[in-house]
């Protein structure tokens, strides 16, 4: 269903459903709702106009009403072409109080399944805003929001992107030479600029110029912020959501021990247990994998670059190893590292028969599916949406049969939420409540102070303060039957921290 402008999601009537789900959500995101009563009142938000880029789900649609409850406008596209569920956005649309007929709610441009054209097309829409504050209104101009709410960066990506080109007066060529073609992104990314800039020589930089801030979800979005401060191009605030602690070290691991083989199962129901899981990365996410095959009694063997995680992923007893010397052993690849070209054609094509291989890093761009799909003879069979096995029509570099096959998750793309429903509410309630402060520290902050000098955030990338961090585990104690020990006043001498915290130095590190 359509509205231009205004919404297109997969259909209004499954509003129903995601109702119901979204309200047994709420009931598992205490932090969410804590902050709703918190701030309800005062309305922190009221004049924020907030462009989401953020896989919608039901987690989000609790995150995006808790948005409006504090007085945002909103409107939301997804961050990932599969990991939309179509219910949470036809709900989010029609708003609790609206019909299928007379939606009422946010506007949302995602829906399961988009090409990649039409990714980018939702991302553009959610950074154009309607002039006359009427939403239903087709006429949308180049007004923007004042807040980016992102996740893996790519509203901040495309904002930055036009207006570079808006500065050196260029039009995005069709490709980029020397571009590898499986980031066939970039070349999407540049047809949506072109058509923009054809359509408003400055709409980038007008919206650039209105935006305050964004506060990024994730540890590759992060990675981009970062790069762009050091460059000197950050256009706006940015806060890290990702490393506060209550994210990070929750989200990225936990969310991930229940989301992983929630995805592997709904995907291929393979057993895995006395299987052999083979583990790329060992950061927070890696951790998460690595302990969620081994609670289910596989052999887990990790890989890493880094010495230091190399050396944690030892001493938590699994075996760390190159992928070319185990290529041959494991039934399962998961790949959790940011990084690209972590799985090649070499390693797809030596793996054993019906070997099952998904990435759950952000990017699809960490196992080489363009290469996969450029081999001689290689066919791919849709078993079910999300789940293709690959058959090869040569043998294998090591004498592996021809006619053998390997199962890949969402085209490679991140399977717990293009296979499952990504992470359970509990532990997004985390990392959402981060993201409501992030939302509301950058946007008070202009508010609050008319004189810029005064202003606390400027063209950089901040964490929120610990005692924030520390506040967001807090309201998500009680649900947990956690009593907390509170410190007496001379303990809290001696320590010499403050009775009710902050109770860590910034560089401790959990
Ligand atoms: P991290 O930086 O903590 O961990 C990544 C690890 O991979 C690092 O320890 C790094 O040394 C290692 N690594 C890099 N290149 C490697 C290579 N070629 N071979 C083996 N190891 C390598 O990052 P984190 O937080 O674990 O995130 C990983 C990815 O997962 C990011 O893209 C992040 O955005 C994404 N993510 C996905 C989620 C999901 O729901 N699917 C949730 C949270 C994060």
């Amino acid at each position: 269903d359509e509205q231009p402008g205004r919404y297109k999601v997969r259909s209004l009537a499954l509003a129903e459903s995601g109702r119901h789900q979204i309200r047994l959500a709420e009931h598992e995101m205490p932090g969410l709702m804590a902050l709703r009563e918190e701030f309800g009142p005062t309305q922190p938000l009221a004049g924020a106009r907030i462009a989401g880029s953020l896989h919608m789900t039901v987690q989000t649609a609790v995150l995006i009403e808790t948005l409006t409850a504090l007085g945002a406008e909103v409107r939301w596209a997804s961050c990932n072409i599969f990991s939309t569920q179509d219910e949470a956005a036809a709900a989010i649309v029609v708003g609790p109080d609206g019909t299928p007929d007379d939606p009422q709610g946010v506007p949302v441009f995602a829906w399961k399944g988009e090409s990649l054209e039409e990714y980018w097309d939702c991302t553009e829409q959610i950074l154009l805003w309607p002039t006359d504050g009427d939403a239903g209104d087709a006429a949308v101009a180049s007004a923007g929001p004042n807040l980016i709410l992102d996740d893996g960066g790519d509203a901040t990506l495309l904002v930055h992107q036009g207006v570079a080109y808006e500065r050196a007066g260029a039009v995005p060529s069709d490709t980029r030479p020397g571009e590898p073609d499986h980031s066939d992104e970039s070349n999407v990314v540049r047809a949506v600029l072109r058509r923009a800039l054809q359509a408003d020589p400055l709409r980038w930089t007008a919206i650039a110029d209105g935006l305050l801030g964004v506060t990024e979800e994730t540890t590759t979005g992060v990675h981009r912020l970062y790069q762009l401060a050091e460059a000197g191009q950050l256009l706006f605030p940015a806060i890290n959501v990702n490393d506060s602690v209550t994210k990070s070290k929750f989200d990225n691991k936990y969310g991930i021990r229940h989301s992983l083989p929630d995805g592997i199962n709904r995907a291929t129901d393979i057993l895995m247990g006395g299987k052999v899981a083979f583990v790329a990365g060992y950061g927070d996410v890696g951790k998460g994998a690595a302990e969620a095959f081994r609670g289910q009694g596989a052999r887990v063997i990790v890989s890493e670059v880094d010495p230091i995680c190399a050396l944690q992923a030892a001493m938590d007893g699994y075996q760390v190893a190159r992928i070319e010397d185990v290529v041959g052993e494991a039934d399962f690849f998961i790949t959790t590292t940011g990084n690209k070209d972590v799985l090649r054609v070499e390693h797809l094509v030596a793996m054993k028969n019906k070997a099952v291989v998904g990435n759950i890093g952000h990017f699809d761009n960490e196992i080489d599916m363009a290469g996969l799909a450029a081999l001689p003879g290689v066919t791919r069979t849709e078993i079910k949406p999300q789940v293709h096995e690959w058959t090869f029509a040569e043998e294998g570099p090591t004498g592996q049969a021809a006619g053998r096959s390997i199962i890949v998750l969402s085209e490679g793309r991140l399977l717990n939420l293009g296979n499952a429903t990504g992470h359970p509410s509990f532990v997004m309630s985390n990392s959402f409540s981060n993201q409501v402060i992030g939302q509301i520290a950058l946007f008070r902050d202009v508010e609050d102070h008319a004189d810029p000098a005064e202003r606390e955030y400027a063209r950089d990338v901040y964490r929120l303060p610990k005692v924030l961090d520390e506040k967001v585990a807090r309201l998500h104690l009680d649900a947990l039957g956690v009593r907390l020990t509170e410190l007496t006043k001379s303990q809290a001498e001696y320590l010499g921290i403050p009775v009710e915290g902050p109770y860590k130095p910034e560089h401790y590190r959990y």
